[in-house]
């Protein structure tokens, strides 16, 4: 048994995706949760930049004593660095390896689609480990870089007529491929999961990126006899790097129940 808490981060809220089912599964474990809303998004940002964050954003996770580590975000799984991931003293997942788990688990035909930032999509991380579990599965990749600032703006109600539109756009050419399961390659996009949903058609099943990674670190801490076994109420902590304002707000409409726990603003930069 391990009690120290779980660390999960991601540029802004959509890790916040990920903590939701967590919260659900692992009800006793204790959650350090980092969103980086001040430097949001890191998806339209070098691969050099967004390592240099990732670096800061372990750093500061490391330093609340985690035990292990959800890389609730698309953008920085795909960009990791080999040297990043030697120096970590403590095991982690990211996102793409357990959605194409569960991707390839999902799908009849082979026809799989995946959306995620420009910079997971130009990684090619998510075809790539597609191409490892099966060579035959016909793979669709499309960047939506105007979904993550839609989703820290919150304009994700389902009859949102802009994003609605943007999704039109962006998912057209996957509707194209006749694909019948969709990879959200990134935590923000379940947030708008009903748009992309009625866009894409009631057959084709969407995978929750955010999800899958919660359920994987799961079945890697029960294996690893990880899990806390405390018999007190577990507790989060939300520490994000602008304005606490609108976190609760914001943060509660993603994890579907009121924000209870600590909540603070942190200079990143100093990690
Ligand atoms: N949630 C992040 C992801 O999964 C968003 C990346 C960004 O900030 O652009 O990729």
């Amino acid at each position: 048994m391990d009690n120290r808490p779980i660390g999960i981060f991601d540029s802004g809220l959509g890790g916040l995706t990920a903590v939701s089912e967590l919260k659900k599964i692992m009800p006793n474990e204790n959650i350090i949760y980092f969103g980086d809303t001040g430097r949001v998004p890191y998806g339209t940002r070098s691969k050099e930049t967004i390592q240099k964050y990732t670096k800061q954003d372990i750093r500061f996770l490391l330093s609340k004593d985690v035990k292990y580590i959800i890389v609730a975000c698309g953008t920085i799984s795909s960009v990791i660095s080999d040297e990043i991931v030697a120096g970590l003293p403590v095991s982690y997942t990211g996102v793409p390896i357990p959605a194409v788990k569960a991707a390839a688990k999902a799908t009849k035909s082979g026809r799989i689609g995946v959306i995620g930032t420009p910079a997971t999509i130009r990684s090619g991380a998510y075809e790539r480990a597609l191409g490892n579990i099966n060579n035959q599965f016909s793979v669709h990749a499309n960047a939506c870089p105007l979904f993550v600032p839609l989703v820290e703006s919150g304009f994700t109600n389902p009859d949102n007529e802009v994003t609605i539109l943007v999704a039109r756009q962006y998912l057209a050419p996957l509707i194209e491929a006749n694909i019948d399961t969709l990879i959200l390659g990134c935590t923000h996009y379940p947030i708008i999961k009903d748009i992309i949903q009625s866009v894409m058609g009631e057959h084709v099943r969407l995978i929750d990126s955010g999800q899958e990674a919660a359920r994987y670190a799961f079945k890697f801490l029960a294996k690893q006899n990880m899990l806390n076994d405390a018999k007190v109420i577990a507790t989060s902590e939300y520490y994000i790097s602008d304005t606490v304002e609108h976190f609760a707000t914001n943060a509660t409409a993603i994890l579907k129940e009121p924000v209870v726990g600590h909540v603070e603003k942190i200079d990143i930069e100093s990690y």
